[in-house]
């Protein structure tokens, strides 16, 4: 067992509310990282806390995710997300989608979409359905996952119909297990990649978007302002060689000169 400052937490949301097959996959996922010794894992149900459904003001993302009007756990499902080094998100397939519970939460958390800090943790996603459609479920998660920032080990679909043939129920537990050791890598890796030429790209361009069209009272100009990011190369400190650097430099030369520069965006200012 690993001493307590090198263990890796993970944690697991729930997006179910009963403890039947998203429960049941989640538990084997983290039992096959428990079981490396050097991961302590924590499963979060989101249907034991207080969650209430996004009121759509903005403040959250505008003005800063402190403003939430909304009463309720936001803020400890929040510590347990960006304490971890590694999350999961799990989902059971509810009329062709994640479930509301689960959508509720990722609402909550749009901000931090806005203003990412995944960065070098691990994501991935266990969508359970009966039938049809997880595996647009589960490139959704992968992309929310991307968008937060984290290191995505793409997500995984098992069946729950009733009655469960043993072939689909060992499908199911071979596919969990080869999802944790895949998770479990990239975990451990805690890497910081170079990015893509798309991902500099959305960097270069939402950052100058960003630096021309809103200023200090705006938590996302402060949030990159105070990172860095308006004068770093990405996100993350990263070698880039000299194609991606001029590709980088074009993209931002390129929007600066398009993109209106607005300053004040008096009707929000202040609000
Ligand atoms: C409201 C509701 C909607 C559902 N919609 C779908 C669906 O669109 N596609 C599908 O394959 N399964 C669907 N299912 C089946 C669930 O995905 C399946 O029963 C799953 O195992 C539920 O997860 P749980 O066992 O953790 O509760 C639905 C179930 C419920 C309750």
């Amino acid at each position: 067992m690993a001493s307590e400052d090198l263990m890796m937490k993970v944690a697991a949301f729930v997006g179910s509310a009963r403890r039947q097959h998203t429960y049941r996959a989640v538990e084997r996922f983290l039992a096959n990282l428990r079981a490396r010794g050097d991961v302590e894992t924590e499963t979060v149900f989101l249907s034991d806390y207080r969650l209430e459904i996004c009121k759509g003001c903005t403040l959250c993302t505008g003005k800063g995710e402190e403003l939430c009007p909304l009463q309720d756990d936001r803020d400890l499902l929040l510590q347990k997300f960006f304490g971890a080094d590694g999350v999961v998100f799990a989902s059971p397939n509810y009329s062709f989608n994640v479930s509301g519970l689960m959508k509720v939460f990722l609402d909550r958390l749009a901000f931090a979409l806005h203003r990412p800090r995944g960065f070098g943790k691990a994501f991935t996603s266990i969508t359970v359905e009966a039938i049809y459609r997880g595996k647009e479920i589960a490139r959704y998660f992968d992309f929310i996952g991307m968008g937060l920032r984290f290191n995505v080990v793409k997500g995984r679909v098992v069946k729950s119909l009733e009655p469960m043939t043993d072939e689909v129920r060992q499908r199911n537990e071979k596919t969990i297990d080869r999802l944790s050791r895949e998770f479990y890598a990239t975990l451990a890796s805690r890497k910081l990649p170079t990015p893509s030429l798309f991902e500099l790209f959305m960097f270069r361009w939402g950052r100058t978007s960003m630096r021309l069209m809103l200023d200090e009272g705006w938590r996302d100009y402060c949030y990159y302002r105070d990172q860095g990011w308006f004068t770093s190369d990405y996100f993350y400190p990263t070698r880039l060689g000299p194609v991606k650097k001029a590709f980088a430099w074009s993209v931002d030369s390129w929007f600066s000169r398009r993109i209106p520069r607005q300053p004040g965006h008096d009707a929000l200012k202040g609000k």
